[in-house]
């Protein structure tokens, strides 16, 4: 007996890896003919002076082993539970992330606009006053730039183009696609759009989505034809539209674009009662109309030659039409509450 063979056993229940492996290194070490007895047995060989010495190293080492072995018992036994695989339980479901649903809506309308050969192009969502409004026929002081209250950006004016903002519509984009390329232009500007409100109807962050077609002889049944397809592609071929007089200062003669309700089927009724939905048979979906001389001389554009037509859409609108979605406050879209975004 010495330190060597101390640590081999000791190793050696170190080493087993299964419950059997360590019994049997047990019976080997602590059983009746194992290693302790046969050292206990040779007790009447050793001279009387260090009996005592040695009854006490053999006695430690038995400990030391009995309570190595006990350790390795607790140790076996946790694995061997840790590895229990019973395969008929159900499996471990992890969470499963996804886009954000408007990024979907996105998608889906940049593919039905680019099937008609409409380029998706982006523009800068810090813009200058320049783009969001004077381009757009409503110089300095003109009310309608009420209509598109602005946040503004703390930074030097631009002698050329005035203050910098947060792009209030995608409309800002139509200047600059007209000094980007030349016609035809066909142009779907789908960005995120600022203006400060914050309300169960508006949140300062939301997106539109912006079409304008620059070409020779183009009409209003172009625009019609053109919303008349996409309305059908995104909300099914029942619904229709229809076109209500309105003003916007970059468009003449302006629009209102409405479509049918998916509801009551644009009858206005169901059951005899006013739909509760439109109320009318028809839901508001976006502004549009042909495009205002200025706004093209602005862009460069030759009016003699070339005419267009715009519109804008609001996607967030779209889709809670299409899904006919009873949100009762849309900043839930964007408040980040997964509750209500894994339902996507
Ligand atoms: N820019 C308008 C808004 O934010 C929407 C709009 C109306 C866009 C008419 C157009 C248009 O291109 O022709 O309310």
């Amino acid at each position: 007996m010495n330190d060597v063979s101390e640590n081999t056993y000791l190793e050696n229940i170190n080493k087993a890896k299964t419950t059997d492996e360590l019994k049997k290194i047990e019976i080997e070490l602590l059983g009746r003919n194992g290693v302790i007895n046969n050292l206990l047995k040779k007790i009447k060989d050793i001279p009387p002076d260090q009996k005592r010495e040695y009854g006490q190293k053999v006695n430690s080492l038995k400990k030391k082993i009995e309570e190595k072995i006990e350790e390795k018992k607790q140790i076996l036994k946790k694995n061997s539970t840790k590895s229990f695989f019973d395969k008929t339980l159900p499996g471990k479901t992890y969470p499963k992330g996804s886009l954000h649903p408007l990024t979907y809506i996105i998608e889906e309308i940049a593919e039905i606009f680019s099937s008609l050969g409409f380029i998706r192009v982006s523009y800068p969502e810090v813009e200058w006053e320049y783009f969001s409004f004077e381009a757009l026929n409503m110089p300095k002081g003109h009310p309608a730039r009420d209509d598109f209250e602005t946040f503004f950006i703390d930074f030097p004016e631009n002698k050329q183009y005035g203050k910098m903002v947060l792009s209030p519509h995608t409309s800002s984009g139509q200047n600059r696609e007209m000094k980007r390329t030349t016609p035809p232009i066909r142009m779907i500007n789908i960005a995120k759009t600022y203006r400060p409100n914050w309300d169960t109807t508006h949140t300062p962050m939301f997106h539109q989505f912006e079409g304008l077609c620059i070409d020779k002889n183009i009409n209003i049944t172009h625009l019609k034809g053109t919303i008349n397809y996409f309305v059908k592609k995104f909300f099914g071929p029942k619904r229709t539209i229809r076109l209500r007089p309105a003003h916007f200062q970059f468009t003449e003669p302006s629009f209102e674009i409405d479509v049918s309700c998916g509801v009551c089927g644009g009858t206005g009724e169901i059951n005899n009662k006013k739909c509760k939905v439109c109320k009318s048979g028809w839901l508001e979906l976006a502004g549009a109309g042909m495009v205002h001389p200025n706004v093209l001389k602005a862009g460069g554009i030759d009016v003699n030659k070339y005419s267009g037509w715009a519109f804008g859409f609001g996607p967030e609108r779209c889709m809670m039409m299409r899904e006919e979605m009873a949100i009762d406050d849309i900043r839930i879209l964007y408040s980040g509450d997964i509750r209500f975004l894994e339902n996507f």
